[in-house]
């Protein structure tokens, strides 16, 4: 949410900070700006809208300089426009500054630097930042930034620059995630590593509280006081080449297509031989043995990974799994202690939602596990124990492969529990191993079937409203289908548990409208039939997602989608893969953005 970069040293700043932003610009794309020192001034440009209006809009070919900032917004506070755009200066047009997170206090300090004198142009938090240091400058940028982070309250990843001292770059990390490139000739500040890894595997990854002083070419890190600290250089193992779209329309469409490659890289790195290794650093088998609680928390379609693995969990090691979203997690009573284990699932790793509940997990004394995609995001570093999910970049801001190879980890931290408990033994994990193997090729099969997809999405492209059915396993697969096409086609979705229709929702069905229903497990097919037969008899098109060669389901459904044929506890891996096929197609034939919908962002670092 939000992305910034930053860069000083001898190479043309302007050039390295506006190619790193368009690495951002998943992170929020409704406006974009930049602040460099050229010919000795500091220059801001902002543009409202994708950084390739900034790009349109000015000749930056002449602004060559040694240090500059840039930012590419998601509005939080004040509607997205060019005043609002960061980077925002201070009053007396010296300090500049990029900011990702919140100002919580900023009408209170406002208030305060107004009856001083100080200005304002935007409606943003953001633009008393500079303007605070401003208040606290005299002559050192880097005491000005200490003294003013001591008053501002909220969550901060701050590049500032000064026309005063032109040699210098001064950032701060609280609460939003920063890193610190090592470049050859020079450093980078950035949001992630996508917009540094062209230049640099050596990395700082800042903690909160970190401030860092750099110059042409050299760095001090400080913590909030002030007093020096040192900070390891990592050195990651990490390739841009998933950053393309290589040959695909969109980076949406590129990502379903790579499902059965990361789903295969995902199970073969966890077992060897059908045998569960210890290839990652889980809990032991005692601690997990020791478990009485478990709870899963994550947001949106990670959510929805985790309510997959809620039932997995509860499938194989016979203990109750409760799931929360993290939004609601940090402010609910969560009865946890030693003895709880509490799950995180994020995509991104910086999810500022998710970030709380695993503060407040911590805080009552749990265990926690993150299950994450992103190398050095904040949760690896606040969780005890981490796992990947070697999807490889995601771009798109619908997630996709994230979303199966978050699965593919959770069925796998169910058996290890299982196993733990003494609830399943070798030739069952054998049986799911194998099941599971046979996945990518079935993606494969389904992927296939595009025509029939596009299809779907012209017959229900000019909907008011769309529906989503299921039961069990099938009713999230229907949720994320649901989030899926509504993110995408702006269209109204809504998912309902089958059985739940009778009980009010189904006074929604009018002549023609479309209810998608995911009808895979086998042991309420039945049912999931004789509602879809109520729906039919009201008139709705009904379209089921359902297991090949399943006749039953076919004469009650008005269009079939045909997948094939898996364990019942792994159809969320088959079933959601139609969901997102179809999500494309509608957003496509929409003309929308499909890479980047209307006020989404891929990284959501404010709660
Ligand atoms: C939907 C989507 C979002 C994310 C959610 C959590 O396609 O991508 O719902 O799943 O914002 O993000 P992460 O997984 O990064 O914590």
């Amino acid at each position: 949410m939000c992305g910034i970069v930053g860069y000083i040293g001898n190479k043309n700043a302007t050039e390295i900070v506006l190619n790193g932003l368009k690495k951002l610009e998943y992170r929020g794309y409704d406006s974009a700006g930049i602040s460099m020192i050229t010919g000795g001034k500091l220059e801001t440009y902002k543009k409202k809208g994708k950084i390739v209006n900034l790009e349109n809009a000015y000749d930056f070919s002449s602004k060559i300089s040694n240090v500059a900032i840039a930012h590419t917004r998601w509005a939080t506070h004040g509607e997205p426009s060019e005043v609002n755009a960061h980077p925002h200066v201070s009053s007396d047009g010296k300090i500049s500054v990029v900011h990702n997170g919140i100002v919580e206090n900023y009408l209170e300090l406002r208030n305060k630097l107004q009856e001083k004198g100080f200005t304002f142009k935007s409606q943003t938090d953001t633009e008393i930042i500079p303007n605070v240091i401003s208040d606290n400058y005299d002559g050192d940028l880097l005491k000005a930034v200490i003294k003013a982070h001591k008053v501002l309250r909220g969550s901060f990843a701050l590049g500032i620059i000064s026309s005063d001292e032109k040699d210098r770059l001064v950032a701060l990390r609280d609460s939003s995630p920063l890193l610190l490139a090592i470049l050859e000739d020079g450093y980078m500040i950035a949001s992630d590593i996508t917009s540094v890894i062209e230049h640099t595997n050596k990395l700082i990854f800042l903690k909160d509280g970190d401030i860092v002083d750099i110059k042409k070419d050299s760095y001090k890190i400080y913590d909030s006081d002030g007093n020096e600290v040192d900070r390891e250089v990592t050195e990651v193992d990490y390739t841009d080449e998933s950053a393309s779209k290589e040959g695909y329309d969109h980076f949406l469409l590129k990502e379903i297509h790579e499902q059965p490659k990361a789903i295969e890289k995902a199970i073969s790195l966890r077992h060897n031989d059908y045998v569960l290794n210890d290839n990652e650093d889980i809990f032991t088998k005692e601690e997990l043995k020791d478990i009485e609680k478990i709870y899963i928390s994550a947001c949106g379609t990670a959510f929805h990974a985790g309510e997959v693995g809620k039932y997995a969990i509860e499938s194989l090691a016979k203990i109750p799994v409760i799931s929360e979203i993290a939004s609601e997690f940090r402010y609910k009573n969560m009865f946890l202690d030693e003895k709880s284990l509490v799950i995180f699932v994020s995509q991104s790793g910086e999810t500022a939602d998710t970030l709380a509940a695993l503060k407040e997990a911590k805080r009552l004394g749990a265990k926690t596990l993150a299950i994450t995609n992103v190398l050095g995001s904040t949760i690896t570093r606040d969780a005890d124990k981490v796992i990947y999910c070697y999807a490889g970049p995601e771009i798109s801001v619908a997630s996709t492969k994230a979303y199966t190879t978050q699965l593919i980890a959770l069925y796998f931290v169910a058996m290890r529990i299982a196993k733990a408990k003494g609830q399943i033994d070798d030739a069952d994990i054998k049986n799911i191993i194998e099941a599971l193997e046979k996945i990518p090729a079935q993606i494969d099969e389904i992927l296939k079937d595009k025509e029939n997809f596009k299809e779907i999405a012209m017959e229900i492209k000019d909907s008011n409203s769309i529906f989503y059915t299921g039961r069990l396993l099938d009713f999230i697969t229907a949720k994320e289908g649901a989030l899926k096409l509504k993110e995408t086609s702006y269209i109204h979705t809504e998912a309902f548990p089958s059985g739940e229709l009778k009980h009010g929702s189904i006074a929604l069905i009018e002549p023609g409208t479309p209810v998608i229903t995911v009808a895979t497990q086998s042991k309420i097919t039945e049912k999931t039939i004789s509602n879809n037969q109520e729906l039919i008899a009201r008139g709705a098109k009904v379209i089921s997602i359902t297991n090949r060669g399943n006749d039953f389901v076919k004469d009650a459904s008005t269009n079939l989608v045909e997948i094939p044929k898996t364990l019942d506890i792994l159809t969320p891996l088959l079933a959601v893969i139609p969901e997102q096929l179809i999500a494309y197609y509608t957003s496509l034939s929409l003309g929308n953005d499909v890479d980047k919908p209307r006020n989404l962002a891929k990284s959501v670092t404010v709660e």
